[in-house]
């Protein structure tokens, strides 16, 4: 995997020195925090643009069935799901779905069932849409992260509690949810009539042979789910590409279709039509290299931490670990400040994904083997000479 040369000269969120200043305090970090990756794209993709730009204008574009077909053997030859048109609809963004289903299906003041520590965006949005944020920690037992079942019984029979949003794979503790699981929590949901929405955003990174399963293979028993998923991670093509809503339920399809047309949100973008077909039909070469590359990455993270305070909880999908520092700190804050501070590195702090998150931050490890072993030392430096 080449890694990017030219990433430096772009205007990439994760080193804009306004953002780096506000949340690391200082500019002279090296970003390791947002989840996108530093690999060249793959040469197909590179490619099929290319020739896209060249002696093309852009009118306005309707997806061709070339890429419908293309999705669609995707998902049937990866996922064995059958992607019915008719369950589709393209969004610019998985949290805007999120926030259209929150505002459509709920009304102000309902209940969202999350599960922290979990993706920021769904307690933000959460609280955009005034709605209330019940939670369901997950339970952290064996360095291994499992849903507490019990709890979500009890959350989902609440009256108030309207949705239930869950991450799959679970960013950011890296959980890929077994069959068995999501069955459970299928269950859960129709006994008591919630709406189960299913972030699958990370679903084509799934490391040391675990399996995927998306909640739609469960659509036949339950058809209030709305999957929320975009191959942009997976290809980084998070600049152009957008994402897609699939669910087997005809209103919420239609809920969802008639928001954007409302606000003329459905417009085909050219570059993201080109770049998706292209990944759908030339990629899988590409991510299977990458999932090798990150597998070596988890690798020498455990084999670095071996000797120091730090643990590792190991990722079963994304290309993030989740490193737990309890052991060494016993402040969040003081713990962020001084990894930051004396390592360099710039992390997420694990509270930012909930208070459940507290001593553990996040490292995005979608760079060369390189970056990634001096970076982990920089860390476990910063660790070994911790104040507490
Ligand atoms: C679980 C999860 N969902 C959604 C997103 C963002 O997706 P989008 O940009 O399509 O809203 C991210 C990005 O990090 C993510 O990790």
């Amino acid at each position: 995997m080449k890694i990017d040369k030219k990433l430096n000269q772009l205007p990439l969120t994760k080193s804009n020195p306004k953002t780096l200043k506000s949340l690391f305090g200082k500019t002279d970090i090296t970003p390791m925090w947002v989840a996108d990756m530093e690999f060249q794209i793959a040469q197909p993709i590179q490619e099929a643009l290319k020739k896209r730009i060249t002696n093309s204008g852009f009118g306005y574009e309707y997806k061709p069935d070339s890429f419908l077909n293309a999705q669609r053997n995707w998902y049937q030859d990866n996922y064995s799901i059958d992607l019915n048109e008719y369950y589709l609809t393209y969004s610019p963004s998985v949290t805007t779905t999120i926030a259209i289903l929150l505002e459509n299906f709920t009304s102000e003041g309902d209940g969202i069932i999350t599960q922290p520590p979990v993706f920021m965006e769904f307690r933000d949005v959460v609280r955009k849409t005034k709605r209330t944020l019940t939670k369901n920690p997950l339970l952290l037992i064996d360095k291994q992260y499992q849903i507490d079942f019990q709890d979500l019984e009890e959350k989902a029979k609440e009256a108030n509690n309207k949705i239930l949003i869950i991450c799959n794979p679970h960013n950011p503790v890296g959980r890929v949810w077994t069959k068995e699981e999501l069955e459970h929590v299928v269950r859960i949901c129709k006994e008591n009539d919630l709406l189960l929405i299913s972030d699958e955003i990370h679903k084509d990174i799934i490391l040391f042979d675990n399996q995927f399963t998306s909640i739609l293979q469960f659509a036949g028993d339950y058809k209030r789910m709305v999957v929320c998923t975009s191959e942009a991670k997976t290809f980084n093509l998070c600049g152009i590409a957008d994402s897609v809503a699939i669910t087997p339920d005809e209103d919420l399809q239609r809920s969802i279709s008639d928001t954007f047309k409302k606000y003329n949100m459905g417009r085909t973008n050219a570059l993201t039509s080109v770049a998706l077909e292209s990944a759908y039909r030339d990629g899988k070469p590409w991510l299977n290299e990458l999932i090798k590359v990150i597998e070596a990455n988890v690798a020498t993270i455990e084999e670095e931490i071996k000797n120091s305070k730090i643990a590792l909880i190991k990722p079963e999908g994304t290309y993030q670990v989740w490193l737990d520092f309890r052991a060494i700190y016993n402040d969040s804050r003081a713990m962020f400040d001084d990894i930051t501070k004396r390592s360099g590195v710039g992390l997420n702090a694990g509270h930012w994904f909930g208070r459940e998150g507290a001593l553990f931050m996040r490292m995005n490890i979608a760079t060369s083997n390189e970056k990634v072993t001096e970076a982990i030392n920089k860390i476990i430096n910063a660790a070994s000479h911790s104040p507490s």
